[in-house]
């Protein structure tokens, strides 16, 4: 299954790469495939598809005092067994630090130490003049693109005139500008209102951060980049009215585009509100703390989400994979939401949760393909060697089995470095069977052949999604 299609076809790898995919039973250079080949894996029945592409992770982020609790070992890892064949995680720069020290820092955390390929984008906290000027060197290290944040003045914020500047740049050198868009500064006050008021538990985290922020953030980042010509790219959109920016601006012709990630698709305000457990009483809403933060259900986000999904208003979907345990983490906001580290852990869930939008009739096969993997490779510079089941095509594949089935929770399959799910109970009506990155099996039928080291640095291109 492809992004354009299906075909009945038996794929040829050798060594790292594909090298052919050919009509069942055809012969290359005079012998039959099935029986010259050293190892045959059958996926009769099965789809076979390239490799998840997660764009959106944070693997040991630091965050409010605490970091995110899967290392690039482990996040890898589970990514592997979901179906996830390469990452493009995020180096970090707060304020006061060196952009090349936080990307010198971020390659010694993953070296040697990934499951599968990883990429990094570059976050740029507060852009300032050292960082202004090593943004083009960005491009020549293969990382092509970087994130400013509208949100969490103080720590990653940039302001309209920051951002503006960065933008030139990115206009100059090719860089994709990817947007937290949220309108940070009055998010903050609200916050502190709901705090005053008594209003502390994790459902007031979602109650602060209103859609107007995004919405309005949204626009503004769109027409920031309008601008300066510096195409843009909104990480974990979740508001419906931020979409409908994004639409509106891409039908007056603006080179804008939009993720969301399977917590916006799944996942609401409601549900968050009514959630209590023995363990944490309402704090047990904390777990689904993450910021854009998950919308009202009553209001439609969610189905405006797929709906986006399926008209190309969003183009992708990652995870924005940023887990923290409850011990010792997340509890660090009991009393304060906003003490709350923002995240939630799907990174192992991603493929699932989005071939289960293809079950439920909101996505077809191929869009499944397109949104987790081609796509992202094109957005950010890696197709052809990513992204694609093609001669040449680096040998990432995943055979997905349409008749097994998934149960997702902690005790059934969690390799994610948690304490808990987000997604406990859900139910996937398919199968991740067996990953091969670069021409190894590393997860088949329930078994882990991989090992740490498996995965190196991907040098990425400039977007290949832009004309
Ligand atoms: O809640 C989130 N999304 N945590 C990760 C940081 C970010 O803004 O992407
Ligand atoms: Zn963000
Ligand atoms: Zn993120």
């Amino acid at each position: 299954v492809s992004a354009t299609g299906r075909a009945v076809a038996d794929v040829l790898v050798d060594g790292e790469r594909i090298v052919a995919v050919l009509a069942p039973g055809s012969e290359l250079l005079g012998t039959n495939l099935a029986t010259s080949v050293d190892t045959v894996v059958d996926a009769g029945g099965k789809y076979v598809i390239p490799g998840g592409i997660d764009a959106h992770t944070h693997m040991q982020l630091p965050f409010g005092g605490t970091s995110a609790s899967d290392t690039f070992e482990t996040g890898t890892r589970a990514a592997a067994w979901g179906g996830t064949t390469t990452i493009v995680d995020f180096a970090v720069q707060t304020y006061g630090t060196k952009v090349p020290d936080g990307l010198a820092a971020w390659h010694e955390l993953a070296a040697g130490n990934c499951a599968i390929d990883y990429g990094f984008h570059q976050i740029v906290g507060g852009i300032d003049d050292d960082s202004l000027a090593y943004l083009p060197k960005l491009v020549d290290e293969g990382i092509t693109s970087y994130k400013l944040f509208m949100a969490y003045p103080g720590v990653f914020y940039s302001d309209d005139a920051q951002i503006l500047k960065a933008m030139q740049v990115a206009a100059d050198t090719g860089l994709l500008t990817m947007m937290h868009a949220e309108n940070g500064p009055v998010i903050d006050v609200l916050a502190q209102q709901l705090v005053d008021a008594g209003k502390t538990s994790p459902y007031f985290h979602g109650k602060a951060r209103v859609w107007q922020a995004e919405e309005e953030a949204t626009h503004r980042a769109i027409m920031l980049s309008n601008i300066t010509g510096a195409p843009l790219y909104v990480v974990h959109v979740s508001a419906k009215q931020a979409v409908e920016q994004l639409a509106a601006a891409r039908d007056n012709g603006f080179n804008v585009f939009g993720e969301t990630c399977p917590q916006y698709l799944y996942l609401s305000l409601e549900e968050q509100l009514g959630a209590s457990s023995e363990q944490w009483g309402e704090f047990e809403g904390a777990k689904w703390v993450c910021s854009t933060p998950l919308r009202s259900r009553a209001e439609g986000h969610q189905d405006h989400m797929w709906q986006a999904l399926r008209t190309n208003d969003l183009q992708m979907v990652s995870t924005d994979h940023c887990p923290f345990c409850m011990k010792d983490q997340k509890t660090l906001g009991l009393g304060d939401f906003r003490k709350i580290p923002n995240g939630i852990g799907s990174v192992e869930h991603r493929m699932d949760l989005m071939y289960q939008g293809v079950v439920t009739g909101q996505i077809t096969l191929e869009r499944w393909v397109e949104l987790t993997s081609t796509t992202p490779a094109r957005m950010f510079g890696m197709y052809g060697k990513k992204g694609v089941i093609q001669p040449g095509a680096d040998a990432d594949i995943v055979v997905y089995d349409p008749n097994g089935h998934t149960s997702i929770g902690l005790n059934k399959t969690h390799h994610m470095n948690m304490d808990h799910s987000a997604w406990e109970g859900f139910e996937i009506d398919g199968h991740v069977d067996t990953v091969i990155s670069k021409g190894k099996v590393i997860v088949d039928n329930g078994q882990y052949l991989g090992r740490k080291g498996d995965g190196s640095f991907v040098k990425r291109g400039l977007s290949q999604y832009l004309v």
